[in-house]
């Protein structure tokens, strides 16, 4: 059976594409990216996913009288591809409580920080000026808080001392685009089981 999988966005794209790229490779197996939802009519992310045959849409959250009614129409999207599994990859609005229920364990996001540290916007900014010496990232399950849920995997990346944000930002999503690909792999595989906060991995 193919794991059916949408991703929401809202910018560039390069996790998508990580995970496209490790679709169509082979190293995740029987899964498929069905449809991508964009809250952004120019998201780059909306023209990767067409560049590889896969549906994408852009929903205007603008259009709807409240964020219930956004997400309404972006499950019934989602719904009408039957989707098991969402991902996160960029997209930048706190998912409402209808959304989570309804993908209760079901929904990945990837966030370029060792979470629980730095939750939010500027991730690697607030790691910058916290002065931390080692930064990375984190693959969770999403609850209804910001930047919460169980942990599936993270990796650490050095902060040098001359780091911009832009370098210690590239340093981080090298290792994005490894470990998001890894945990839905391991997802796909059914080899991730949650109790509590905790996600072991067989
Ligand atoms: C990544 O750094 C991701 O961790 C964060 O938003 C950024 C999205 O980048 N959630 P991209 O759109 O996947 O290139």
């Amino acid at each position: 059976m193919t794991l059916n999988i949408a991703v929401l966005v809202s910018g560039r794209g390069s996790n998508l594409q990580s995970i496209i790229d490790n679709i169509e490779n082979g190293y995740i197996k029987d899964a498929a990216i069905r449809v991508v939802v964009s809250d952004k009519e120019d998201a780059y992310a909306l023209e990767r996913a067409r560049n590889h045959g896969i549906n994408a849409e852009f929903v205007d959250p603008s259009a709807f009288s409240d964020k219930d009614q956004y997400e309404s129409r972006i499950l019934e999207i989602l719904d009408g591809y039957d989707v098991e599994l969402l991902l996160l990859a960029g997209y930048m609005r706190l998912l409402g409580g209808g959304i989570v229920r309804h993908f209760k364990n079901r929904i990945i996001n990837i966030h370029p920080a060792l979470l629980p540290s730095f939750k939010g916007l500027h991730a690697q900014k607030q790691a910058l000026e916290h002065g931390v010496k080692v930064a990375g990232c984190t693959v969770h399950f999403v609850d209804e808080d910001m930047d919460s849920g169980p942990i599936i995997l993270q990796k650490c990346v050095p902060v040098l001392d001359d780091d911009t944000e832009d370098s210690l930002a590239e340093r981080i999503l090298r290792e994005e685009h490894r470990i998001y690909p890894e945990a839905v792999k391991l997802y796909a595989e059914g080899r991730l089981d949650i109790k509590g906060r905790i996600v072991s991995i067989s």
